[in-house]
C-alpha cells in the first residue's frame, strides 16, 4: 500500500487540514512530518471548527492512527493544551495519537530566543510566528537539542540544565528578561502529563504498517514556498515542507511513496515578511481577505493576498513531484468580474518563468486575465468561467486538478478526476 504525501504549495495557509481530514477515511495512519506549532490547521466538521497545531488532522476519523513524527518539534504545553482542548469536545486523542521519541523539544527559552532574535531584527525580520520553531531547529543541527524520548531518560534533567544555561546566559546578556524558574516549573508539568499519552519509536510503527499494506498520509505543514532549501531565503521556515521532508521527518523510504498531493489555493496568500511578487496592497487585496477570512489560524495576523503565482506554482509542483492537484478557496473569488494570474516574471528586461534566486529587486509580474465566475456548490456544474480558469490552470502544470474545495465544511469539496 502507498505513502500519500499531502502538502501545500503557496506559503502555507493553503487548506491542508481540511483536504487531509477528508482524505482521512481512506488511510490508516495519519503522520505529521515537520513544523511546530506555527502551524495552524482548520477543520469544520458539521459546523464545529477545530484548529490544529501538533497533532495531525486524521485525529477525529475513528480507527486512524495519527503519529506526530520525528522532523516535528513539540512545544509540550502548547501541545497539552491543544490535547485537553480536543478531549472536552469528545475527540478520543488517548488511544490513537502517537509522538516520536525523536521530535525535538521547544523549550521556553527557545520561545525568547526568537522573540529577542525578531526584536534584534528590527525591519529585517522574518515574521515569525514566535513559536520558537527557528531557534529549536537550530540547536537539532548543531546537536545540542532535547528530544521527546531524553525526558524518559536518567539524563534528562541535567541535559536540560545545560541547554537551559547556555540559553538563559545569552539571554540576559542581551538584556532580555527571562523566569528561568517559572518556565521550567511549567515545562516539566507539561512533560509530566504528556507521559501519559503514547511516546514510542514512530519510525518502526511506520515500518510495521507498510510491511502490513496499510495506507499512510504524510501530512506536511506550512507551504513549498516557506522550505529552507528552495523558499526566498531567510524569508523562509527552519524545515523542509517539501516532499522528501516525509521521508526525514518519518522515517519512511522514498520508495515508499507513491502519491503527492499539492494543495494550493485559487489565490495566493502570505503571512511574515517577504518576497510576494503578486501581492495586492490595496482595496482588491482588502476584498479577497474579508472574503476568504484570511487571519492567520495561530496568529491572528492578517494575512497578506495576490493573484495566483503559476511560476512558483510550477516550480513547486516540481520540487514535490506532484500526482494530484488540490484547489482550495475556489469560492473566495466568486462573483468579482475578473481575475489574473501571473505567468511570468519581468526581471532586468528579461521573462523568467520561475522564482528567481533574489527576488527583492525590481521583479514584475506578467499576468493574463480571466472572467470571473458565480458562486456554486458541491453538488452544481462547474460555471463555465471556473473550467476556464481551471483548463488553463492544467495546461500550464501539465497535469489535472484532482479535487476543488469551495467551502470550509468537509462536504465542500468536489472530485474531479478519479
Ligand atoms: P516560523 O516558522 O515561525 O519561524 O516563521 C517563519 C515564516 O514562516 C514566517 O513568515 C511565518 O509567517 C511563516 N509561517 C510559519 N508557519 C506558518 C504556517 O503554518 N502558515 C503560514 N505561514 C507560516
Amino acid at each position: 500500500m502507498p505513502v500519500s504525501v499531502l502538502l501545500g504549495l503557496q506559503w502555507g495557509d493553503e487548506g491542508k487540514g481540511k483536504v487531509v481530514d477528508v482524505l482521512g477515511d481512506r488511510v490508516d495512519v495519519v503522520a505529521r512530518f515537520q513544523g511546530g506549532p506555527n502551524a495552524g490547521h482548520t477543520i469544520i466538521i458539521g459546523g464545529q471548527k477545530y484548529v490544529l497545531h501538533q497533532i495531525p488532522s486524521g485525529i477525529f476519523r475513528p480507527g486512524v492512527r495519527n503519529i506526530i513524527g520525528n522532523g516535528v518539534v513539540i512545544n509540550p504545553a502548547v501541545l497539552l493544551q491543544e490535547i485537553r482542548g480536543l478531549e472536552a469536545k469528545g475527540v478520543d486523542v488517548r488511544s490513537h495519537l502517537y509522538i516520536s521519541t525523536r521530535c525535538h523539544l521547544i523549550l521556553p527559552s527557545h520561545v525568547h530566543l526568537d522573540k529577542l532574535s525578531e526584536q534584534r531584527k528590527g525591519q529585517a525580520k522574518i515574521g515569525s510566528t514566535l513559536r520558537g520553531i527557528g531557534p529549536t531547529y537550530r540547536d537539532k543541527y548543531g546537536r545540542e537539542g532535547l528530544r521527546m524520548g531524553d525526558v524518559l531518560t536518567p539524563r534528562f534533567a541535567e541535559k536540560l540544565d545545560t541547554l537551559q544555561t547556555a540559553h538563559y546566559e545569552y539571554l540576559h546578556a542581551l538584556g532580555y528578561a527571562a523566569d528561568r524558574a517559572a518556565d521550567t516549573q511549567a515545562f516539566l508539568e507539561a512533560l509530566e502529563a504528556l507521559k501519559a499519552y503514547t511516546i514510542t519509536d514512530t519510525e518502526v510503527l511506520l515500518h510495521k504498517a507498510l510491511a502490513q499494506q496499510q495506507h499512510i498520509l504524510a501530512e506536511g505543514a506550512q507551504g513549498t514556498l516557506l522550505d529552507v532549501e528552495f523558499g526566498a531565503y531567510p524569508f523562509v521556515t527552519s524545515s523542509n515542507t517539501t516532499a522528501g521532508g516525509a521521508c526525514t521527518g518519518l522515517g519512511i523510504p522514498p520508495s515508499a511513496i507513491t502519491q503527492v498531493y499539492g494543495v494550493f489555493k485559487a489565490y495566493c496568500t502570505r503571512v511574515g515578511s517577504g518576497p510576494f511578487p503578486t501581492e495586492l496592497d490595496n482595496a482588491q487585496g482588502e476584498a479577497i481577505r474579508q472574503a476568504g477570512g484570511e487571519f492567520g489560524a495561530t496568529t491572528g495576523r492578517p494575512r497578506r493576498t495576490g493573484w495566483l503565482d503559476l511560476p512558483a506554482l510550477k516550480y513547486a509542483c516540481s520540487l514535490n513531484g506532484v500526482t494530484h492537484l488540490v484547489m482550495t478557496k475556489a469560492d473566495v473569488l466568486a462573483g468579482m468580474d475578473h481575475v489574473e494570474v501571473c505567468v511570468g516574471y519581468e526581471l532586468n528586461g528579461r521573462v523568467q518563468d520561475y522564482p528567481p534566486f533574489d527576488s527583492e529587486g525590481a521583479l514584475k509580474p506578467v499576468y493574463r486575465s480571466f472572467p470571473g465566475w458565480p458562486g456554486f456548490g458541491p453538488d452544481d456544474a462547474l460555471p463555465v468561467s471556473f473550467r476556464q480558469y481551471l483548463d488553463f490552470i492544467e495546461a500550464e502544470l501539465g497535469q489535472a486538478i484532482t479535487f476543488v474545495s469551495m467551502g470550509p465544511d468537509r462536504k465542500e469539496m468536489v472530485q474531479l478526476v478519479a
